[in-house]
């Protein structure tokens, strides 16, 4: 199975002509990309305007891949939680099961699939006019039954806004989750494998194991911005590409494709590599060794 992963669009109703440009080089990008799943990690529009809202809405419309969305603190500005109720799915009722979840994979929009191979759970973690994250108590019971009773012997994958462990290029980490202890324990309870987050508009990948509570390690991978204009260590526009082995349940490979407005293998730089680039301007970029993937 391979995922597109990617947030921070900060989609308006009125772009500017490069902002523009950018929307519809991803969107060719991922129509001709070979993926079976986009996830989209919130962030979505610039300040939770119902004009902003529609745009989006009418933008990924023209995607006919598979797509999960969750919210970004951006994305609630304004009041804009209730536009994103109307344009994408009821939050209340998010991780509300199928009629049948042995028998139905899915629920319409909701950020909750159970597939036979893997089961995939998006949590909501912003709240209006903050820009950390919070899961809250009754989201967290809410996850963790969801993915004991119906992830055996699947792939567990997270999805959330805001980052779960801090990053390169992070600052002073003032945007974190508020109660990310409780997620970290949940990721180990759940022994969920994969975690996707947004927000820090800089991709990068850690594992995590508790090592004393269990063994098994989850990936958590943060993703760039594929259309603003400030990207930041990476300064590129990028998305990730994610291949999961669904037979075997792992991980196969991670990568940053950089928004060029074509879509090309050539183009993807393995995670391991990535993970080696310093913070630095685009004019040294591409004077590295790391330049040929552009
Ligand atoms: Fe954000």
């Amino acid at each position: 199975m391979r995922i597109i992963h990617t947030g921070d669009l900060n989609i308006k109703e009125k772009m500017d002509q490069q902002t523009n440009e950018k929307v519809f080089k991803f969107i060719n990008e991922i129509k001709d990309s070979d993926a079976d799943l986009l996830v989209v990690a919130g962030d979505i529009v610039e300040s939770g305007l119902e004009d902003d809202y529609y745009k989006a809405a009418e933008i990924f419309e023209m995607l006919s891949i598979e797509k999960v969305f969750i919210p970004g603190n951006r994305d609630f500005y304004n009041g804009g939680n209730v536009c994103f109720s109307a344009c994408f799915y009821d939050l209340e009722s998010a991780l509300d099961l199928p009629e049948d979840p042995m028998t139905q994979r899915r629920n319409g929009n909701r950020p909750l699939i159970i597939d036979k191979e893997y089961i995939l759970v998006g949590i909501c973690t912003p709240r209006r006019d903050l820009s950390t994250g919070v899961i809250g108590h009754g989201q967290k019971r809410l996850t963790e039954n969801t993915f004991k009773e119906y992830g055996i012997n699947k792939y567990k994958i997270l999805v959330m806004h805001h980052h779960l462990l801090p990053i390169p290029i992070g600052g002073l980490e003032e945007n974190i989750i508020n109660d990310v202890g409780d997620i970290i324990r949940m990721i180990s309870d759940s022994y969920i494998d994969l975690v996707l987050t947004g927000h820090q508009h800089h991709p990068w990948a850690s594992e995590y194991s508790s090592g004393v509570h269990n063994k098994h390690y989850t990936t958590i991978l943060t993703c760039g911005s594929p259309t603003m204009d400030d990207p930041r260590g990476f300064r590129f526009n990028s998305y990730n590409v994610i291949d999961v082995d669904e037979n075997s349940k792992k991980l196969n490979n991670a990568y940053v494709k950089v928004l060029t407005g074509s879509w090309s293998k050539e183009q993807m730089i393995p995670m391991n590599e990535f993970v080696k680039i310093p913070p630095q301007t685009k004019k040294d970029f591409m004077q590295s060794e790391f330049a040929h993937y552009l």
